[in-house]
């Protein structure tokens, strides 16, 4: 598909017109900077499918294909195909840091990770950052992104120290930004181009809210707003002072 873009742009600029703008980089479904709508489907027809990895012989001879930018207002448009997605290096950010001690490296099993959870790390960790997911959503959702860079550190051991203030503050952060809330509707693991599954957004709710509970004792009013519910942004104050 970005080959034929590509064909495009070189005719454009043979006959002294602009170009299409169009994100790419490894054109491998490893970077996750390419991305558009074609006929109205994130990441085109193919499922599982970044657009670098999508062959045209998925289409008709002669086929019109309609491409656009993300939609979403977390994702402002910068010209033609490309849109900033700094709204995930901001929820990314909010992530932080995992402990590791320093000094050599540590031996290939100090650690021993179990292969339920080793699995569900590694599918969660595939996330490319791409935002198909967000632009496939009808509320602007990036609950799938985040719950994947949740999910897949807090699952393994060595995530597990930051785990509570990980939630939250990634959680915090995409609350923050243009991003609606999630309706559970799931257009956004049917393009995922990773097919990661809806689990990683329970995951984070429950890393989540669990976090909240947590820190309930040292607040005298918690807020408490469910990330992937279906709340629509509402707040449910606690009006209780915890138990002590
Ligand atoms: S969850 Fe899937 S669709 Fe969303 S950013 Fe990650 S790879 Fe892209
Ligand atoms: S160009 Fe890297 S995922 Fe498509």
């Amino acid at each position: 598909m970005l080959e034929c873009l590509d064909v495009l742009n070189e005719t454009l600029i043979e006959r002294g017109e602009e170009p299409v703008a169009f994100d790419h980089d490894c054109r491998e479904g490893i970077c996750g900077s390419c991305g558009f709508l074609i006929n109205g489907v994130a990441q085109g027809p193919e499922r599982a499918t970044t657009v670098c990895q999508l062959t045209m012989r998925h289409f008709k001879d002669g086929q019109e294909l309609v491409i656009e930018p993300w939609r979403a207002a977390a994702f402002p448009l910068i010209k033609d195909l490309i849109v900033n997605r700094r709204s995930f290096d901001h929820i990314i950010e909010a992530g932080g840091y995992i402990s590791v001690s320093t000094g050599q490296a540590p031996d290939g099993n100090a650690i021993l990770v179990g292969k339920d959870a080793a699995d569900r790390a590694m599918d969660a960790a595939v996330c490319i950052g791409c935002g198909a997911c967000v632009a496939a959503c009808p509320n602007g959702s990036a609950a799938l992104f985040t719950g994947a860079k949740i999910a897949h550190l807090g699952i393994l051991p060595q995530g597990k120290p930051e785990r509570d203030r990980r939630a939250l503050d990634m959680v915090v952060q995409m609350n923050a930004e243009s991003f609606g809330n999630c309706t559970n509707i799931g257009e956004c693991s049917g393009v995922c181009p990773k097919a990661i599954a809806l689990g990683v957004i329970a995951t984070m709710n429950r890393d989540y809210l669990r976090a909240s509970w947590k820190k309930r004792d040292d607040m005298e009013t918690t807020i408490i707003t469910p990330a992937g519910g279906s709340s629509m942004g509402s707040t449910l104050k606690l009006d209780h002072k915890p138990a002590r």
